[in-house]
């Protein structure tokens, strides 16, 4: 139980936050296609990160990684240099872990189990192990469609695939798939979900071509070149910071060099229609989209959000739900069932810390309906085990009346380990 006492003078915020979390899963985990030694920098520091370290290593990867946490130089001999594991592969809470790695070792030609903590035990799987099976790829589910995932050797051919969920993670497992398919695999998006697979794997050679919401992918025919990359600051991670002081009047925060492509920054997108101002500058695109993001308090008011909308936000909406209780009128998120499926029912966990702060908020089965205008009371708020939900509500305690307690706060070490440290010291240092 940790203890949060408001904030009470405004903000002045200028940081920079640990690297993406879903670009660092991607550049280290690509390097299996490679042939030498890669060096990825800034890193994000989570437990996750570290899961996708320690699923590779279990491949028989060699990983260096520096102690501070943020670099790591991986030496590659390709694809046939992976090596059958000699125990199950445990992603820890890591749901991108668990359904990228399916997607890779669903072609390799030994024995290998994917499993994870009780959260990613109850995850839906069905969603990568179907489009996969019908690859040719061999993978046994518990029969509610959970991990473990136990996955034999197969000739994979590539598909024709229509998407049924806006989802990266789906999407990625197919790619890596294809990549070691018989024949091109094409991959069609309702509605396009974060593109960071088919934009590193093209800039690192592969070939994978991306027109509008369909994207191909060619067998890989010869290893890629090992690379040096950065990883751009995570939005998803800056997204706290920006929502502290958009709730808190008078505040400012600017965040250097994070990532920004559209696909990511719904939730800045949204924050700047519920009144506050958001200043974008983009310093360098390419790969995708990095820059610097500013945010201004401004009087907040409701918005609705749905279909479309949720994909480029699915990480922030518990955030968008804080925002709804220090904005004006009503704000309503629809269409956003996926949030049932995350590292807790996100849904639930909204509702249950909102309305333990007085709020008013009606539930439904995809999504919810926050009306503002009162102020949020200091409460006893639970992370459910989820590191965003531990985050969000540390936000939605820092601007409320009175102090707060939150259950299970180490949930945030997941996605970001400083989380605690940087919120304790901000009413010193604003
Ligand atoms: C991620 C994709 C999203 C997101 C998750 C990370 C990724 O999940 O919620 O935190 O790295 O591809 P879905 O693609 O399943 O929506």
């Amino acid at each position: 139980m940790r203890q949060i006492a408001p904030v009470t003078s405004p903000l002045n915020l200028s940081l920079s936050v640990p690297g993406d979390k879903s670009i660092s899963h991607r550049a280290l985990l690509f390097t299996v296609f490679t042939e030498g030694v890669s060096k990825i920098r800034h890193l994000g520091t989570g437990a996750d990160i570290q899961s996708t370290i320690r699923v590779l290593r279990q491949l028989g990867m060699k990983i260096d990684y520096s102690s501070d946490g943020n670099s790591a130089e991986i030496h590659s001999t390709g694809l046939d240099g992976l090596s059958h594991p000699d125990s199950d592969l445990d992603c820890g809470n890591s749901g991108t872990t668990m359904r990228l790695m399916a997607g890779l070792l669903a072609g390799r030609p030994f024995r290998s189990a994917l499993s994870g903590d009780e959260s990613l035990r109850s995850r839906p799987m069905k969603r990568i192990v179907e489009p996969l099976e019908s690859m040719g790829a061999s993978i046994k589910a518990r029969q509610e469609g959970t991990a473990p995932l136990e996955i034999s050797p197969a000739e994979l051919t590539g598909i024709d695939y229509t998407m049924p969920v806006a989802s990266a993670q789906v999407k990625s497992a197919i790619i890596l798939a294809g990549l070691q398919a018989d024949g091109k695999t094409l991959i069609r998006e309702q509605t396009i979900a974060r593109r960071h697979t088919e934009e590193m794997l093209r800039q690192f050679g592969a070939s994978t071509e991306i027109e509008g919401p369909v994207i191909t992918i060619e067998p890989l025919s010869d290893l890629l070149k090992a690379y040096d990359f950065v990883v751009p600051g995570d939005p998803s991670s800056a997204a706290f910071w920006a929502a502290a002081a958009a709730i808190s009047p008078g505040s400012t925060c600017t965040i250097e060099d994070i990532h920004l492509s559209t696909e990511r920054i719904g939730f800045y997108r949204a924050l700047s229609a519920m009144g506050a101002q958001v200043d974008i500058q983009i310093l360098n695109s390419s790969i995708e989209p990095r820059g610097n993001i500013k945010v201004t308090a401004r009087d907040l008011y409701g918005i609705t959000l749905d279909g479309e909308d949720v994909p480029g936000m699915i990480d922030e909406l518990p955030l968008v739900a804080v925002l709804g209780a220090y904005a004006h009128g009503t704000t309503t998120v629809l269409q956003a069932e996926e949030l049932r499926h995350k590292e807790c029912d996100r849904i639930r966990a909204i509702c249950h810390n909102l309305q333990a702060m007085g709020i008013d908020i009606t539930e439904y089965q995809d999504g919810f309906e926050v009306t503002g205008g009162i102020s949020p009371k200091g409460a006893k708020l639970d992370s459910f085990g989820d590191h965003r939900i531990a985050m969000a509500f540390a936000v939605a305690a820092m601007a409320a009346e009175g102090p707060s307690q939150m259950i299970n706060p180490e949930a945030a070490s997941i996605s970001y380990p400083e989380f605690w440290r940087i919120l304790d010291n901000l009413g010193q240092d604003s």
